[in-house]
């Protein structure tokens, strides 16, 4: 994971970027040359390292099918990235400038069908058509968008350089490991799970709780003739949710106040139905 170098280092750029005025805006000039660190809306600007932005796209497993979006997308990078890789995108970022410099490289660089950019206010963005979020944003930026993330369709993917949501785990972090890189070098993976807190009705005779944070689920089962609940623990990956409930293992796809799948006992395997009480 990081060094220590590293943290100290995003510390200091956590302030900087939280500070808004580290450098000024250079005199407007033709062609627009921003400057790393100039001030933004809510966050200032500094580009992911080309590597990193391959390697966010990797492990979101960026392709044709998706709807990539970054929220201050600044000169358009991983939005253009994603569209080499055949993804519609659009990059929303406030100042003007990066809006029409983004356009510019994307028809430059043969992908300007694919990658739009739009001069917008990352809090006011919809972002309900994305399946990947790639952003590069502070925890606090994050952690007021979190609501929107976590009502995105099950499985998309949320993205970041280096940066966290508070409170919600990444299911996935990757390194670059080339010896070299000593500043944001690590992309954190979320994957948008299905909500499941509540009472389920199992089919067959049972109640299942759910309480859900994020994508961990605990609570209990309670299945006719046993003399007690058993403890439920497991994860959501997206849409599908895996958990135990005493010497059962049971995994299903959730739809909605529906989930549908197996219950595996010793040997035995056994379809598992439940349906959310409303
Ligand atoms: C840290 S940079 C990230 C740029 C790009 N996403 C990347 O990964 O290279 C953050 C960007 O957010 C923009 N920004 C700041 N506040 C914003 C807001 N409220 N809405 C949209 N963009 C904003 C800044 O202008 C800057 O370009």
């Amino acid at each position: 994971m990081f060094k220590v170098e590293q943290w100290i280092m995003a510390a200091v750029v956590v302030v900087a970027m939280g500070g808004g005025a580290v450098a000024q805006e250079p005199a407007p000039q033709e062609p627009y040359t921003p400057t790393i660190g100039q001030a933004g809306k809510d966050v200032i600007w500094v580009p992911t390292p080309p590597d990193l932005v391959e390697l966010m796209l990797d492990l979101a497993k960026v392709g044709p099918q998706d709807f990539v979006m970054d929220l201050g997308s600044g000169d358009g990078r991983n939005i253009i990235a994603a569209a080499k890789r055949g993804a519609r995108g659009v990059g929303v970022e406030y100042n003007d400038d990066m809006v029409a410099l983004s356009a510019r490289t994307a028809a430059a660089e043969g992908v300007g069908a694919l990658a739009q950019f739009v001069k917008g206010d990352m809090y006011e963005a919809d972002i309900s058509k994305a399946t990947v979020m790639a952003l590069f944003l502070l925890p606090s930026n994050m952690e007021k968008l979190a609501p929107k993330f976590l009502a995105l369709a099950p499985g998309s993917r949320i993205v970041s350089n280096t940066f966290g949501i508070p409170g919600w785990d990444p299911d996935q972090v990757a390194e670059i490991n080339d010896g070299e890189c000593e500043s944001w070098c690590n992309a954190l993976l979320w994957i948008v799970p299905a909500p499941v807190d509540g009472r389920w009705t199992v089919e067959g005779g049972g109640v299942l709780a759910l309480n859900q944070e994020y994508q961990k689920v605990l609570g209990t089962l309670s299945t006719s003739g046993d003399p007690a609940p058993a403890s439920v623990a497991g994860t959501l990956n997206g849409a599908q949710i895996t958990f135990t409930a005493g010497n059962a293992r049971y995994t299903a796809q959730v739809t909605g106040d529906r989930m549908q799948g197996t219950v595996t006992r010793g040997d035995q395997e056994l379809v598992f139905v439940a349906t959310r009480d409303r």
